[in-house]
Formats: structure tokens, C-alpha cells, sequence
């Protein structure tokens, strides 16, 4: 027996009718509709488009004053278009926003140029026939001059089965064939009757959908705002990506209000935000996208196609253009006036611009406002200073010390910072800057510690820092050819793990140098630190006081916890490293006497 190879064919086959309604699962949302309606409104031209919503019918109605739809085909045609060349060409429409409306509600009414529809959308959606009445008037006006016939449409009847229509008032019989029984009055009504959405989110979803749009939206009567649009005052420049407006470089606007926000919106509708934090509708620039160069996704738009890299364009765009704006700003500024911008300038990557002006914005730097301390998570030994000028910095006036964070560091080169009235390095400049060549870095080089008159050490036991005390006359913190002595501020010298503890500090203040007693949950630990603040203070004064008995007494917790001990009198023996040998109840002295 021998096998026969038998070639069949095959081809691409639609179930048109599923297909259809199968697609109403590719649409967003059930107000994707009020986009596509008002998308079709302005590409037909109109000035303006009305929409009503009655919740109570739950009827919304559609009208515009475009070219009206002269071919019902062309509405009722999936995946074609009936725009003109032109906007086909710039807008690449898909042909499907209105099948939007046909899943949006359930009774479709259209008015326009090429007569009335009425159907119910399951029956559309079902494929069957739509029937289309040519809208007429009676003609009688035109028929011999100065004679208005005034009958209007109201008064029509018709078509019979000839398509003849019967104008009551003044008994004309006439057809629809020619156009110019057509009383069509200019404005296209759409009416979905049984519309799924809401009020709240028709107006909601409008609202939204205005704030870009290039004509106006009349919702219920009333014009929504358009504070995006390109007609709404607001200054536009052309890019190469579409057109931009960039927020604080317009008329009477603040540079230093500018922000990074984006608005994209593709042909007059949103289709872009920047996500996070909105700090409202005028705190944002506004895109318009050339819509040749940038697409959305079928059928409803609702997001860019390669979004990523769009919006990455997009940016890099704005950027530009806000530089521009600066420098061109630069220019009409003082330094002073320019560097108040510095946000600004932080905010577009632009900090090279103040390389070569001569005064460092405020912020930049800061002044170290107290005895430096660890600061667990907030900082809070640096205060921004006001404007510092170049020739400040150059004479020496004022001299700027790149720190680390005391975490980081230990106090040592914070203390000389301090104690020089240094200016730390705080935030940002551009690397070319010119005050990097007058930097003081303790970055790269050690401050050398010298404790003078050391007396004795003793050992501190505290709740969180624990560690050897230097009781000293002073200390000299040196870096290259400049030190300084101190004398009335301790220091935690981390690197030795010893408090330095010159004769004129007997505050306790320095346990905050060796720990910012904030626990591993960022919880600020006050009750500890106040503790070993308060035995670092007893254990100085113990330390330095010249009579035993009195260090004694400043070292002794009180005893009012124990009554038994009230009155009593104890003779304490102590061993050559301090820890107590004995202690032997004492007659008192008072008692003695008496006997
Ligand atoms: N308000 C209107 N005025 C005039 N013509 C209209 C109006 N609405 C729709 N049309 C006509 O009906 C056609 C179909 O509209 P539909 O919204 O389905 O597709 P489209 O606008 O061509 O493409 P898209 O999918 O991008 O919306 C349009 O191409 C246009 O010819
Ligand atoms: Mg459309």
C-alpha cells in the first residue's frame, strides 16, 4: 500500500460577530466612550462639544457642531476610517473609538448630517440592519422668493414607501434625494440611552478628560476647567517631541518654582503622569505630544505605546528646554539673585552653571551651631549658612571644611571644625567648582590629638558608653600647621576609645559623642542618654574634686529608698582599684559623745 501526501488549504478566518464582541473586553473602562466622543468631536472639527448626563434616564447626550456625519457607513465601518487624508495621516486613527459607545449603553440615537438613527446596540452589535431616516424639512421656502414657508421639520411626514414625505402645513410632497431637503442644522447629537456610568464618574472622568482638550467641553451647562489645553494662556514652545510647558518660566511666574512633574497628554487627551506625589494641575509641565511621531495603544488610547522610552525622551527634552530657560535667566540676573535658585539647578542637573559665579548659595553651606554630637538620624549639628561670596573664601574670611558625618568621623575633626568656626561642605556643587580648590578635607587627612597635663585616667561606666577618661589641663587638636587648645569642651576620641576630659567641662555632655542613643528601630533613647549624662557629670566632678570625702558624696546614690539606713553611720573600705573591701556600721559621733 502506498501512502498518499494530499496538499489542502487553508486561510485566515474571523468569526466577524465574536470577534465584535469579544473586543468589548479591549477597552479600559465603561467612560472610555467620553474620550473616544470628544476625540470625534474635535477631529470633525467642532468649536466645542456639549455633554448632558440625566442620572435619572441615565441618558447622556453628545453634541457637537462638526462637520457632521454625512455617511453612516462610515460610523457603523470597524477598522476604517472617515476622517480626511490629513488627519488620518497625523492621528493615525484606529476606526473603533464609537464601538465604545455601542458597548456603553443600551439604545443608540444619532442625528447628523446623513439623517436619525435609532437601535438598540445589541441589535447593531448583532449585525443587523440600521435603518438611517434622512432628516428633511419642508423645501417650500426655496420655491419662489420672499416666500417663507417657516413649516419647519416638526411638521414632516414620511417617509412612505416610496420615500415620498408629506409636509402638513402647506401639503408639499417631497423625496430626500436631494440634499437640499435636508434640514440638517449643523450640530451632531449622539444620545446612548441606558449608559452604564454614573454621574459621579461621568463628571469625574470629564473633568479630567477636559483639562488638556484644544476646544471647549460644556458638561451639564457648564464649561470644565482646561488648565493643560494649549489655548489656556499658558506659554507653549515647540520641541522635537511636541509642544511643552515648562512651569515656573512664564510671565509672572517664579524660575524657582519650576518642578519635574510631567502631564503628557496625546491628541488633547491625558495619556501620562508622573506617578507619586501631585501637587495639583498647575504644579506640572504640560506636554502635548506631535502625534506623527507617538502612538497609544488600540482601541482607547489609554497608554503610550513603549512608554518607558517615551516618557525617558520626554524628559531629557523638558530638561533641555528648562536649562535653556536658566540660562538664558543667568544672563538678566545677579550672582546673588541666581544663586537662589539653587534648588532649581540641583532639581535640572544643572549645578555647573553656578561654576563660575561667585557666591555660594545658601544651603550649600553650614555652620557647625553647637558642641558637635552623634546624631543617629537627625542631623542636627550643621545649619545652613546665608550667602557666601568668592573673595569671602579666597581672603580667608570665611574657611569651608569637607566633614563627614560624625558617625563617621568620631568628633575629632568636628570639634576643630567647630572651635575654628569652620564652614562645613553641606550639599551639592558641580565638581568644577571653584570652591573645591579651597577645600579644608579631613577626608584625606587626620586631626592629631595632644592631651596636656594629663592628671590621671579613670574608667566611666555608663548605661550605653562606657570607656576611659584622660583628666587633663587641656588638649591640642592640630591639622597641618593650624591647631587649637581646648579647654572647656570634653571630647570622645573614638579612635582610643577615651574621653578626653580637659579641667574646664564638668557638663557630662560628652556621652553624646560616643553614642547618639538611638536604638537598631531609629528610636531616640533620652531617658538612657539623660542617665549617662547625669553619671558622666558626677564621675567628672568625683574625678576632679581635690577633697575624697566630697567625691565620695557626688559618687553615692541616694538611700531614701532604704529607711533602715536613715541616721546610720558606715565606715567604707575601698581596694587599690576602687571596688568596695568592706562596709562596717559606725557608732555615730553624736552617740559617742553622749556616752
Ligand atoms: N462626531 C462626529 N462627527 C463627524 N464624523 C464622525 C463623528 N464621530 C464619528 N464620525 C465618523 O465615524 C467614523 C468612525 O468613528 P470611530 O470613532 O469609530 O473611528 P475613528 O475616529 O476613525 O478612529 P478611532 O478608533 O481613533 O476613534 C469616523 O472615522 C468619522 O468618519
Ligand atoms: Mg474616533
Amino acid at each position: 500500500m502506498s501512502k498518499v501526501n494530499k496538499t489542502t488549504e487553508t486561510a485566515l478566518w474571523v468569526n466577524q460577530e465574536k470577534l465584535v464582541q469579544n473586543l468589548r473586553f479591549s477597552f479600559t473602562n465603561a467612560t472610555t466612550v467620553l474620550g473616544e466622543a470628544l476625540q470625534n468631536s474635535r477631529r470633525a472639527g467642532a468649536t466645542k462639544v456639549e455633554i448632558d448626563f440625566v442620572p435619572e434616564t441615565k441618558t447622556l447626550t453628545v453634541r457637537d457642531d462638526g462637520c457632521g456625519i454625512g455617511d453612516y457607513q462610515t460610523l457603523f465601518t470597524l477598522a476604517e476610517s472617515g476622517w480626511d487624508a490629513e488627519t488620518i495621516e497625523n492621528e493615525m486613527p484606529f476606526g473603533l473609538g464609537f464601538l465604545s459607545a455601542l458597548f456603553s449603553c443600551q439604545n443608540l440615537e444619532v442625528e447628523s448630517k446623513g439623517g436619525r438613527v435609532s437601535m438598540s446596540t445589541a441589535d447593531i452589535l448583532s449585525f443587523k440592519p440600521v435603518k438611517v431616516t434622512p432628516w428633511v424639512c419642508c423645501p417650500a421656502e426655496s420655491r419662489f422668493e420672499g416666500d417663507v414657508c417657516g413649516c419647519g421639520s416638526e411638521n414632516v411626514q414620511g417617509p412612505d414607501a416610496e420615500g415620498v414625505y408629506d409636509c402638513l402645513e402647506c401639503g408639499i410632497f417631497f423625496t430626500a434625494e436631494s440634499i437640499d431637503n435636508r434640514c440638517w442644522e449643523g450640530v451632531t447629537t449622539v444620545r446612548l440611552g441606558g449608559f452604564k456610568p454614573d454621574a459621579s464618574q461621568v463628571a469625574s472622568c470629564l473633568s479630567e478628560l477636559a483639562k488638556g482638550f484644544p476646544i471647549p467641553v460644556i458638561f451639564n451647562g457648564n464649561a470644565l476647567q482646561r488648565p493643560w489645553a494649549l489655548d489656556s494662556g499658558r506659554a507653549f514652545i515647540d520641541t522635537e517631541i511636541g509642544k511643552v510647558h515648562l512651569k515656573g518660566f512664564g510671565a509672572g511666574e517664579s524660575w524657582t518654582d519650576s518642578v519635574q512633574e510631567l502631564q503628557i497628554c496625546l491628541q488633547g487627551l491625558p495619556i501620562y503622569r508622573t506617578k507619586g506625589y501631585w501637587r495639583g494641575d498647575s504644579m506640572v509641565n504640560i506636554v502635548h505630544l506631535d502625534s506623527r511621531q507617538f502612538h497609544a495603544r488600540l482601541p482607547d488610547r489609554d497608554k503610550l505605546i513603549d512608554e518607558e522610552d517615551v516618557v525617558k525622551q520626554v524628559k531629557s527634552v523638558v530638561q533641555k528646554e528648562a536649562i535653556k530657560k536658566i540660562m538664558a535667566l543667568k544672563e538678566t540676573l545677579s550672582p546673588a539673585e541666581f544663586a537662589e535658585g539653587y534648588e532649581t539647578l540641583k532639581l535640572w542637573d544643572c549645578l555647573a552653571l553656578l561654576n563660575d559665579v561667585p557666591v555660594i548659595p545658601k544651603g550649600v553651606l553650614a555652620y557647625i551651631q553647637h558642641y558637635p554630637i552623634k546624631e543617629g538620624c537627625s542631623p542636627v549639628n550643621l545649619e545652613p549658612t546665608g550667602l557666601v561670596t568668592r573673595e569671602d573664601v579666597e581672603t580667608g574670611k570665611v574657611t569651608v571644611a569637607e566633614l563627614e558625618d560624625i558617625d563617621e568621623t568620631g568628633a575629632v575633626p568636628w570639634m576643630f571644625a567647630w572651635h575654628k568656626d569652620m564652614r562645613v561642605y553641606d550639599n551639592p556643587l558641580d565638581k568644577g567648582h571653584w570652591l573645591f580648590q579651597h577645600l579644608v578635607d579631613f577626608t584625606r587627612q587626620e586631626v592629631q590629638v595632644e592631651i596636656v597635663g594629663e592628671t590621671h585616667r579613670a574608667y566611666f561606666n555608663g548605661q550605653w558608653v562606657c570607656g576611659d577618661a584622660a583628666f587633663c589641663e587641656k588638649y591640642r587638636l592640630a591639622f597641618g600647621d593650624d591647631f587649637v587648645d581646648i579647654e572647656g569642651d570634653s571630647m570622645y576620641w573614638e579612635d582610643r576609645g577615651l574621653f578626653v576630659v580637659p579641667k574646664g567641662d564638668a557638663s557630662g555632655g560628652v556621652v553624646r559623642q560616643a553614642s547618639s542613643y538611638f536604638d537598631e528601630y531609629e528610636n531616640f533613647n533620652e531617658s538612657v542618654k539623660d542617665e549617662d549624662e547625669w553619671a558622666f557629670q558626677k564621675f567628672v566632678i568625683a574625678n576632679t574634686s581635690p577633697d575624697p570625702a566630697k567625691a565620695i558624696q557626688r559618687l553615692l546614690p541616694s538611700f531614701a529608698g532604704c529607711p533602715k539606713l536613715f541616721g546610720k553611720c558606715f565606715t567604707l573600705k575601698l581596694d587599690g582599684e576602687g571596688h568596695v573591701l568592706s562596709v562596717v556600721e559606725a557608732e555615730p559621733a553624736e552617740t559617742r559623745q553622749a556616752a
